[in-house]
């Protein structure tokens, strides 16, 4: 298969994304300034944003953090950043013109008078950068900060009442959103009585990414999938996120309190499941998509103890190796307990109870320690009712099955049965595939270049909403709860660099089904 783009609205700069997308003036506050998703993630994409035209020439972009810097060390910090993750023969002359857009306002999270100093701060950027009193105030911070931020910002007068268009204040909230059901309720409330709604952001970077963007226009642009993805034609989903990574850059200790139920399961999985199982929209409005994902989340299943026993497995990795590289196990870990029971391998075997899908078995698995990273979706549809024609091979046909790659290698490939020639009437798997990187020849943009770009465009259908988040929680905190009853099973072991535990293998053997190799 090969694919053609139109280039003729895009950027010549850098042609990833529309270059009619340019936001208001605005100003971008950054919670959390000097900490690793700010370095990582956040600052290398609004500088790619502005090396691409799509920030406004008046946007200025705040650094909150409790340093004391001035608006130069704030400056050379992201210098220093910017020249290792981006660089390039452009890069000086992109950094003159990126440098003076960065503002450094030290201060404390609980503390009301850094809030009030921060107000000052951007009302004097309003006037030297031209920003117009729009605002974007962005919480990469820690999770026990979020409430107390949003506290702050309510109280010192940052934030407009959402009735009003403009000027418009917006907040981007990190996650983890909770770590259980009551949790995030909690959350949510604390957020409302400061924030609408239609004022709050919530991030999932998986929905940031453009081949998950890119299941809804497969399925909803076409008209060759739709009528077959359902119960009748489709016989199992396979829901993979594979990393190779283990604990690395100290995040042990966080991890140990989350594990992958929480840190993978919750948020990205149950998008991509949202995705690939949901209605289609009326339209590409926020809440007419969020609307059709709620209600796959509300049709997930509700399980006793028993049922989390049968259809939830959950591991450990134990040392061993990666290309060849000795790792250690997951208790041995820097951070982790050497007693922890956290579970860096998840499985599930679930069904969602509506009219598209009852009966047909989804499984999702995530882990870290696995051979490779891979994240992909496979539809697996039935078999013919009747098979006339015998198989090449060991008699497993993979039948008919698309295959959506999330990353890498981002694409899709269908796979159907053809005759091998001869005289026999004999068939093999073959596979139509579809890559973008061959097919439209621009990188996609950065997870968190689309989101932040959307945040101030003021479009939030790739953020959750409330009913979301507590949705998702509410399947998981089910699973949640059954772990902590005695005398549920410890978690299962499986071999750092292996594809996960026997249990993983018995629990879709189940369904006659296996797990995909990738
Ligand atoms: C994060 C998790 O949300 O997603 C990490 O906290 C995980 O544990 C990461 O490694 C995976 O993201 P990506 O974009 O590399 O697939």
């Amino acid at each position: 298969m090969s694919g053609s783009a139109s280039t003729t609205e895009i950027n010549p700069l850098r042609q990833a994304l529309p270059r009619t997308q340019v936001p208001e003036p605005s100003a971008i506050v950054l919670f959390g300034a000097t900490g690793d998703l700010a370095h990582r993630k956040l600052v290398p994409a609004l500088f790619r944003l502005a090396q691409s035209g799509h920030l406004p020439s008046e946007c200025a972009i705040v650094g909150f953090a409790r340093r004391d810097w001035t608006d130069d060390d704030l400056r050379a910090e992201y210098r220093k950043t910017l020249a290792k993750e981006i660089g390039g023969p452009d890069f000086d002359a992109l950094w003159a013109q990126f440098a003076p857009r960065l503002v450094f306002s030290p201060g404390t999270f609980d503390d009301p008078a850094s809030f009030h100093r921060l107000k000052k701060t951007l009302d004097e950027i309003d006037r030297t950068h031209n920003t117009r009193g729009n605002r974007v105030y962005y919480l990469a911070v820690s999770p026990e900060f979020f409430s107390t931020i949003i506290e702050h910002l309510g109280s010192a007068d940052l934030i407009y009442p959402w009735q009003q268009s403009s000027p418009w204040s917006r907040v981007v909230i990190e996650k983890p959103f909770g770590h259980d059901l009551e949790s995030a309720r909690a959350l949510n409330l604390d957020v409302s009585h400061v924030l609408d709604e239609s004022q709050v952001y919530r991030i999932d970077h998986y929905l940031g990414k453009e081949t998950v963007q890119n299941i809804l226009a497969l399925r909803f642009g076409n008209s060759i999938f739709e009528p077959t993805w359902d119960r009748r034609y489709v016989h199992s989903v396979q829901v993979t996120v594979a990393e190779e990574v283990g604990m690395a850059g100290g995040r042990g200790a966080y991890y140990d309190t989350a594990g992958t139920i929480r840190d993978m399961v919750q948020n990205h999985m149950m998008q991509l499941l949202c995705l690939v199982a949901m209605e289609p929209p009326v339209n590409l409005s926020a809440d007419a998509v969020r609307n059709e994902k709620v209600k796959v989340l509300q049709a997930l299943p509700k399980w006793t103890p028993e049922d989390v026993r049968r259809n939830v497995i959950r591991a450990q990795y134990t040392a061993g190796s990666i290309h060849g590289a000795e790792v250690p196990g997951y208790r041995q870990e820097k951070g982790v307990n050497p007693e922890s029971t956290t579970d860096s391998y998840v499985a599930i075997r679930l069904e969602l109870n509506n009219w598209r899908w009852a009966g047909v078995p989804f499984f999702l698995r995530t882990g870290k320690r696995l051979p490779k990273r891979a994240t992909e979706i496979a539809i697996q549809f039935r078999r013919p009712p009747t098979q006339l024609f015998e198989h090449e091979g060991d008699g497993h046909a993979e039948g008919n099955q698309l295959v959506l790659r999330i990353q890498p290698n981002e694409g899709a490939s269908l796979t159907f049965e053809a005759k091998i020639p001869g005289s026999r009437r004999r068939l093999q798997d073959v596979r139509m595939d579809f890559r973008y990187g061959t097919a439209f020849a621009v990188p996609p943009p950065e997870a968190y270049e689309r989101l932040l770009l959307d945040s101030m465009l003021g479009d939030q259908s790739l953020y959750t909403r409330t009913d979301e988040v507590e949705s998702a929680w509410r399947f998981i905190t089910q699973i949640l709860d059954a772990w902590k009853i005695p005398g549920m099973p410890r978690p299962d072991e499986y071999v750092a660099g292996s594809w996960g535990p026997e249990s993983a293998d018995a629990l879709i053997a189940r369904d006659g089904a296996r797990w995909r190799r990738l």
